[in-house]
């Protein structure tokens, strides 16, 4: 599926879960506050009626949810069990002042208020407290039901809002992803045609002992020509691996030892003696499943990054094994190195640590065909001591096989 459609997913994902939780939370504190609110407001008028009828009631003829106790007044049949309390009355008798308290008992709440009467009467008034409490229970019924219409209003929203907000959006990405894709495309051949113009032009320079100004020129824009096409693959390369799953279908089983050892041998032209550049690649093949061109290019962006940050006579060793069903290639340095702080850094697009006239696009590029192909990569140095790139792939196929002794091939230019 195409980035931009997983981004709509995402966004449509994420608007309903946000939309979700926000209606959740407002049903949860509106049900909160109403009931607060309604608990307070019937407990205080019930424990205004216990008061007024233990203090003035009909004793024979209480309201309705409500008995009256007191020494000498038949109880009625429907009185509760368990009532009056006994040690409430003992108490009021011998303090002389009311006493409240709230029971639950059988499933219900009772609130219970004894208090003395003229005549040395002591009057125990209960409420029960069933109806209020069904009340409640109805109100957090329709909550919940207002939750449920909620939620699903929330799906709506999390699909409209996605179609209507970030469809454009990602219709424009994938517009922008094209025209990136057709540019570079369009731009490659001319650039090619003119890199290899200015290849000849400056052979023909240096053969025809032009003015050295004339061949320096010529040369820096062969320089700029070659780095110009390999931005080009570059933008062709991340704008195919944003093309997603659907180019997973371009991943074949290859032999990453054979891949290394050619990208060596191309990077060993360009070292010119500078740099020693060995190579440790076991003789039989390494298989991976994924892209041939672009792990070319990643192992191709290590050795060129090695080769411009190591100085003359300096040593590039580039490493390849198989273990635990994984496969580690590993190149490394004895150049400036960088900081371990920088290490992950390096792989931010258009982080270039300094170099002038690079576009610190390769190791960004790199992390996205390895993470495409399942692997990781990681940077390590300490600052004066060389640096360290170590690819890691899924391996594919059975296990090597032990064949002839390991050899490294060191090759040296
Ligand atoms: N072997 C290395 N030793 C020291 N620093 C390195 C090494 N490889 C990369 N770096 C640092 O990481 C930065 C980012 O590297 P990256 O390959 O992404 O960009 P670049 O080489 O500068 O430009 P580009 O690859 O786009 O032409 C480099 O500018 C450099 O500072
Ligand atoms: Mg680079």
């Amino acid at each position: 599926m195409p980035p931009e459609r997983t981004a709509v997913r995402r966004a449509r994902l994420r608007i309903a879960l946000i939309t979700a939780a926000v209606i959740t939370l407002l049903v949860t504190a509106v049900g909160w506050v109403c009931d607060t609110v309604m608990t307070r407001a019937q407990n205080a008028q019930v424990w205004r009626e216990l008061r007024f009828g233990a203090a003035v009631g009909d004793l024979t003829r209480p309201p309705v949810c409500t008995w009256l106790f007191a020494d000498g007044v038949p109880q009625l049949a429907n009185a509760p069990a368990g009532f009056p309390l006994a040690g409430d009355v003992g108490q009021v008798r011998r303090t002389g002042r009311a006493v409240e308290r709230t029971l639950h008992r059988d499933g219900t709440v009772y609130l219970v208020r004894t208090q003395p009467r003229a005549g040395g009467l002591v009057v125990q008034a209960v409420f029960d407290m069933r109806y209020q409490l069904a009340d409640r229970t109805h109100l957090w019924s329709a909550l919940g039901a207002a939750e449920v219409v909620g939620l699903l209003a929330s799906v709506g929203a999390g699909a409209l809002l996605g179609r209507v907000s970030v469809t454009p959006l990602a219709e424009a990405l994938a517009r922008q992803r094209r025209f990136v894709t057709d540019a570079s495309h369009e731009l490659r051949t001319p650039i090619t045609q003119a890199y290899t113009r200015v290849q000849v032009l400056s052979r023909q320079a240096a053969a025809q002992k032009l003015p050295d100004g004339h061949r320096e020129g010529l040369d820096r824009l062969t320089g700029s020509l070659g780095r110009l096409g390999e931005v080009l693959d570059d933008l062709l390369l991340s704008a195919s691996l944003m093309a997603g799953p659907a180019r997973q279908s371009d991943h074949r089983p290859l032999d990453l030892a054979a891949l290394a050892r050619s990208v060596a041998a191309e990077e060993s032209e360009t070292l010119d003696g500078r740099v020693t550049l060995l190579v440790d690649v076991p003789p039989q093949p390494v298989p991976v499943n994924g892209v041939e061109s672009a792990l070319r290019r990643a192992v191709g962006e290590l050795l060129s990054n090695a080769a411009r940050h190591t100085p003359p006579g300096g040593r590039i060793e580039m490493t390849l094994g198989r273990a635990d069903g994984t496969v580690t290639l590993t190149v490394c340095d004895t150049g400036r190195g960088f900081s371990p702080a920088e290490a992950e850094r390096l792989f931010e697009r258009f982080h270039r640590g300094g170099d002038d006239g690079r576009y610190g696009l390769g190791l960004a590029l790199l992390r996205e065909v390895v993470t495409r192909h399942g692997g990781t990569v990681t940077a390590s140095s300490r600052p004066g001591h060389g640096a360290r790139f170590t690819i890691r792939l899924p391996a594919c196929g059975p296990p090597l096989t032990p064949g002839p002794p390991h050899q490294a091939t060191a090759g040296r230019t």
